[in-house]
């Protein structure tokens, strides 16, 4: 519906989470990775603030269920997260005065800082609602600088993995150039059912991604070898997801998770559910993300449901992820 301005009273937009099946980290420094839209995510709605609270405050953002972070206004007075507030002074930056007259909800299925790509989504499906709201057309790569600006907030140091999966909604290998990256499409031979367990929060994004720095810089030659192991992973694993080679995909997560304890990025929790799932007949475990907690992925073999059991038995949050040969996820 267009109100007198010609702009819509409420806009709605959504964008999924995602794993990663390969390079995370690893993709910072340049390795190829593979990463996987999930059929759980962000949704957003946006519309205008109350007349009283525009002059002074706005925008607002309002987090609700997995999101709860109450109201968030600009002002240092306000309560929430300081990283949401520089988003919401980057939107001002933006969109200008249009911005100050917005009321923004975020809700959605997607556990956030869990290394599922809940800031990503968050950052495309804000941009995506503001623009709708305003009845202004997006374009991709106006989308894309947003989200790396917003992630950039988020995260501190993106390989924009994160949010070009999230916008793409499917599979995708990223390889990270000098500038941009180079991203393709991967064709899934056979869909794909990964059972997420959550081990935990972590410490963030951005801390994973600078403390891993400040290891790498002691043991540069050693953490570079460990990256081109990773890549050289992502490369086998595309052809056997084209191929749909089920059995390799998950041998080659159970080494890459290996590395990843290697470079001090698993937890004795995440090592523990990477166990519950390969005694339960999984084809693959590794964590996804960040690590030092967050989530663990498990490569189902048509075992979903008791893997599924197996890490809630074991006192976890469990989610089901069904990814499709040909996965556009975007919902909209
Ligand atoms: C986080 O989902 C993935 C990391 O590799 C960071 C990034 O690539 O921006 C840890």
């Amino acid at each position: 519906m267009l109100n007198d301005l010609g702009q819509a009273d409420v806009a709605f937009s959504y964008a999924p989470g995602k794993i990663i099946l390969v390079g995370e980290h690893a993709v910072v420094y340049g390795a190829k990775a593979i990463a996987m839209p999930i059929d759980c995510g962000v949704r957003v709605a946006v519309m205008p603030l109350p007349r009283n609270k525009v002059e002074s405050r706005g925008p607002m953002v309002r987090g609700l269920g997995p999101f709860f972070m109450g109201d968030t206004y600009v002002d240092a007075d306000s309560s929430g997260p300081q990283v949401l507030k520089s988003a919401l002074l980057y939107i001002l930056e933006v969109f200008g005065d249009a911005a100050k007259e917005l009321a923004i909800v975020v809700d959605g299925s997607l556990p956030p800082g869990r290394g599922l790509g809940s800031s990503a989504a968050l950052s495309v499906a804000l941009i995506k609602g503001i623009y709708r709201y305003l009845s202004r057309p997006l374009e991709r790569e106006v989308l894309e600088k947003h989200a790396m600006a917003l992630e950039t907030i988020f995260h501190g140091r993106p390989s924009g993995i994160d949010h070009a999966v999230v916008m793409g909604g499917r599979v995708i290998a990223f390889k990270k150039r000098e500038e941009g990256a180079d991203i393709w499409p991967i064709a899934l031979k056979n869909s794909l059912t990964f059972v997420l367990a959550i081990a935990g929060p972590h410490d963030g994004t951005k801390n994973a991604v600078k403390e891993l720095g400040m290891r790498k810089r002691r043991q540069e030659k050693v953490y570079e070898r460990i990256f081109l192991g990773l890549n050289e992973i992502a490369n086998e694993m595309e052809q056997a997801l084209i191929e749909g080679q089920k059995a390799s995909v998950g041998e080659l997560m159970n080494i890459a998770q290996g590395y990843l304890n290697a470079l001090a990025l698993s937890t004795p929790e995440i090592e523990k559910l990477c166990a519950i799932a390969r005694d339960r007949g999984a084809l693959g475990a590794k964590l996804t993300g960040a690590g030092g907690g967050g989530a663990v992925i498990a490569l189902a073999d048509g075992n979903d449901l008791e893997l599924f059991n197996a890490f809630k038995a074991a006192g976890y949050q469990s989610l089901i992820a069904k990814v499709p040969p040909v996965a556009d996820m975007c919902g909209e």
